[in-house]
């Protein structure tokens, strides 16, 4: 058994990355028409019926407002050769989208290609939570591929299903 008390914080996200995830790209679009994204693991599933999603948005980040106040997001679900999208996604200050082949959405969400699964996402209900705002929304639109298999990330590290 691992708890490093010597700092709390990193033993907390170290207890944590013991829970892997997938990781996906949120996506939407400011209201000028700019695609914004980030890299986001934090998403899961809350209910059926309704069909509701969850994930969490750092609250110091810089597009706070825009997914606070637009009508739709898209979820797009990374597949395992996707970990350079992952990382463009995760990077401050680059043009995230930038030779990207685009779908529109619901409210004009950027959908990326060659994903597992889309989720296109109506803007409803937002927590506070801690230093993260916390996003419970309703699904209005899915689609997956059953041939793709998702990235992985566990650990601190990305890591692919054994086929
Ligand atoms: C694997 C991974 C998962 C992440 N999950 C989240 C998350 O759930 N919520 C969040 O706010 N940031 C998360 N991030 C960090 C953001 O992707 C990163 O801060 C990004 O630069 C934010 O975009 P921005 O700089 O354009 O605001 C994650 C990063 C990585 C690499």
């Amino acid at each position: 058994m691992t708890s490093r008390s010597d700092n709390p914080e990193r033993a907390l996200r170290d207890s944590l990355g013991m829970f892997a995830t997938g990781i996906t790209v949120v996506t939407a679009r400011a209201p000028n028409g700019t695609p914004v994204g980030l890299t986001v693991n934090s998403f899961n599933s809350v209910s059926l019926d309704p069909p509701l999603i969850v994930w969490s948005l750092a609250a110091h980040l810089g597009n706070v407002e825009v997914f606070s106040n637009c009508e739709y997001y898209a979820i797009n679900v990374l597949a395992d050769d996707q970990q350079d999208m992952s990382q463009r996604f995760a990077t401050r200050d680059i043009d995230k989208f930038a030779g990207l082949e685009l779908r529109d959405g619901l409210g004009r969400a950027p959908l990326l290609n060659d994903c597992c699964a889309w989720f296109e996402c109506r803007n409803t209900i937002r927590h506070d939570g801690g230093d993260h705002l916390m996003f419970v929304s309703e699904v209005v639109r899915h689609t997956h591929e059953p041939a793709r298999s998702p990235l992985v990330y566990f650990g601190g590290q990305y890591r692919t299903l054994a086929r």
